[in-house]
């Protein structure tokens, strides 16, 4: 298979395995690109990107940025904060502006859950979901998955436990459908006020300790707790969050095993995970933000390639 079965990247629910294998190969190659003395290539350089952020972001806004660069596409750059939604504009609105420029790919941002859904049925540009609401967040799902089977050979046959705040996670919801589609077990774990009521119904165990889940797991993904999502507390404090869901040194000794570690970030250092452990060579943070770079140029590339044969 030489190109994806989609024209927009929305969710990891709506592509299959062989799109997510071809997106996997493909940052392979870039990754090597990456690691070259010259780290640019011209394989975007008559594509115009829009990065639409609605939302605050870090990680996923600079590595997309700099995925965009590497591939010499032209960027323009938009911060709902600072643009005139903050006058009133519709989303349509503000994207038809944009495109009205030209441009051929829009990655976005929103935190209406099926933002990008909608997007791509009312504007003619690719569509890259950055993170809708509590729904999907594909690219992170993808680099989470590329580092697991950097790391471990392989994801098929691996057991990953998703720790912590799944109810408000598009994290977690991308990555359960990644794990799955590349054919991990998958179990979740953390307090029952955050872990959606019909979740096994997706095909995932529930595991309400977290020693037993750790015991179990080849893999855990430690979630923030997205306080920013929360009208009401879900738990008694953040010190008993900690004490039951978090991971330290002393409970990963205990395991008497191995496991590799992994947080999407923003880390809420010392709720989730002590800061001794995330700077420890069990996690793989770090190098789960630099393969980021390597899959969203794969993602961005094999999108861009479907516009340039269209019309051809
Ligand atoms: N992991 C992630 O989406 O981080 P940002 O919110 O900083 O983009």
């Amino acid at each position: 298979m030489s190109e994806l079965s989609v024209d927009h990247l929305l969710g990891i629910k709506y592509i299959t395995e062989d799109d997510i294998q071809l997106i996997f190969e493909t940052a392979d190659h870039f990754k090597e690109v990456i690691n070259r003395p010259i780290k640019k290539v011209p394989s975007l350089r008559d594509i115009t990107i829009a990065n639409l952020f609605f939302e605050n972001s870090t990680r996923t806004r600079l590595s997309f940025e700099l995925a965009e660069k590497r591939l010499s596409a032209d960027v323009i750059n938009f911060s709902a904060s600072s643009s005139s939604v903050k006058k009133g504009e519709t989303l349509i609105d503000t994207v038809n502006n944009i495109l009205s420029m030209k441009v051929d790919m829009v990655v976005m941002r929103h935190p209406n859950p099926g933002a990008g859904i909608f997007l791509s049925k009312h504007v003619k540009a690719s569509i890259v979901n950055a993170g809708d609401g509590a729904h999907e967040h594909p690219t992170q799902a993808l680099l989470d998955c590329y580092s697991i089977r950097e790391k471990l050979g392989d994801v098929a046959g691996k057991k990953v436990v998703i720790v912590g705040d799944i109810l408000h996670s598009r994290v977690a919801l991308s990555n359960i459908f990644a794990l799955q589609k590349l054919g991990a077990m998958v179990k979740v774990c953390g307090p029952k006020t955050l872990i959606p009521k019909h979740i096994e119904s997706l095909g995932v165990q529930v595991e309400s300790s977290l020693k037993k889940a750790l015991e179990w797991c080849d893999v855990a993904n430690m979630l923030r707790v997205q306080n920013e999502r929360m009208e009401i507390s879900y738990f008694p404090s953040t010190r008993e969050y900690t004490q039951q869901y978090g991971v330290n040194k002393a409970l990963l000794d205990s395991l008497g095993k191995e496991i590799v570690l992994m947080h999407p970030g923003p880390i809420n250092r010392g709720v989730e995970i002590t800061s001794d452990v995330a700077d420890s060579d069990h996690a793989i943070i770090l190098e789960q933000v630099q393969n980021g770079v390597a899959i969203r140029m794969a993602v961005l590339y094999l999108l861009a390639s479907k516009i340039q044969r269209d019309e051809d």
